[in-house]
């Protein structure tokens, strides 16, 4: 099988939200919402928080299922609790009507270390590869989310306002922005990167 994740608008290099839906030893389904990196064509890279469930379950198992949606509801119960068994196709561990999924296959070991340059500090993780087996499609039109360009969108809608509110609204977006330029330049495309920093040149220019 030619697995290819760029089939399902996964690109090299980039970073993605999904969620990752994995079982422990009882057989017990669990999702939740957990970046990817691809790496290869057919590989990702993972990085769990010790304590999640999810890592748990795939230090055991050593496979996941990576679910592809822009379904806010799932990324939210997820989040939030676990997703009630109706949210799952019937004796599967993909989730109902996402856009696509696939299964991985943890590959070489699991190390578990401390990211220096992270906002969430002294917090270990469990960081590994996975070869990707199978991906089904089951939307053509298939697009994995992306927080830059969510956040490149947020800086533009905060920059047309920033003239038109008051001192303490004007340093809420300012300090927003350093935020979202934050967040774009860990996880965004070349070219969210480039409009993040046109955006803060344009905010120096307004605001001089
Ligand atoms: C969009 C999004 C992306 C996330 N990415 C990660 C991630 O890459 N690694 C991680 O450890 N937690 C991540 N989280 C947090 C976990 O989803 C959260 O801790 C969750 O409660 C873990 O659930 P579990 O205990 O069922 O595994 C993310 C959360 C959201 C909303």
């Amino acid at each position: 099988m030619n697995i290819n994740l760029k089939n399902i608008g996964i690109e090299k290099g980039q970073h993605y939200e999904s969620i990752i839906t994995s079982i422990n030893e009882k057989n017990e389904k669990n999702a939740a919402p957990i970046g990817i990196v691809c790496l290869k064509k057919d590989e990702i890279q993972c990085r769990i928080f010790k304590g999640t469930q999810t890592l748990e379950n795939i230090l055991l198992e050593k496979k996941f299922i990576v679910n592809i949606t822009l379904n806010p509801l799932y990324f939210t119960l997820a989040t939030i609790g676990n997703l009630p068994e109706e949210y799952y196709e019937k004796d599967s561990l993909n989730i109902k009507n996402v856009d696509a999924y696939f299964k991985c296959e943890v590959i070489g070991d699991i190390k578990i270390a401390i990211k220096d340059n992270d906002p969430v500090r002294k917090t270990e993780a469990g960081i590994f590869k996975s070869k990707v087996t199978e991906i089904i499609i089951n939307n053509p039109c298939v697009k994995a989310p992306n927080r830059g360009f969510y956040n490149v969108i947020e800086a533009l809608v905060n920059f047309t306002r920033v003239n038109i509110v008051d001192e303490q609204q004007k340093t809420f977006y300012l300090n927003r922005l350093k935020e979202l330029s934050r967040v774009v330049n860990k996880v965004g495309s070349n070219e969210e990167k480039k409009a993040i920093k046109i955006i803060t040149e344009e905010y120096d220019k307004k605001l001089k």
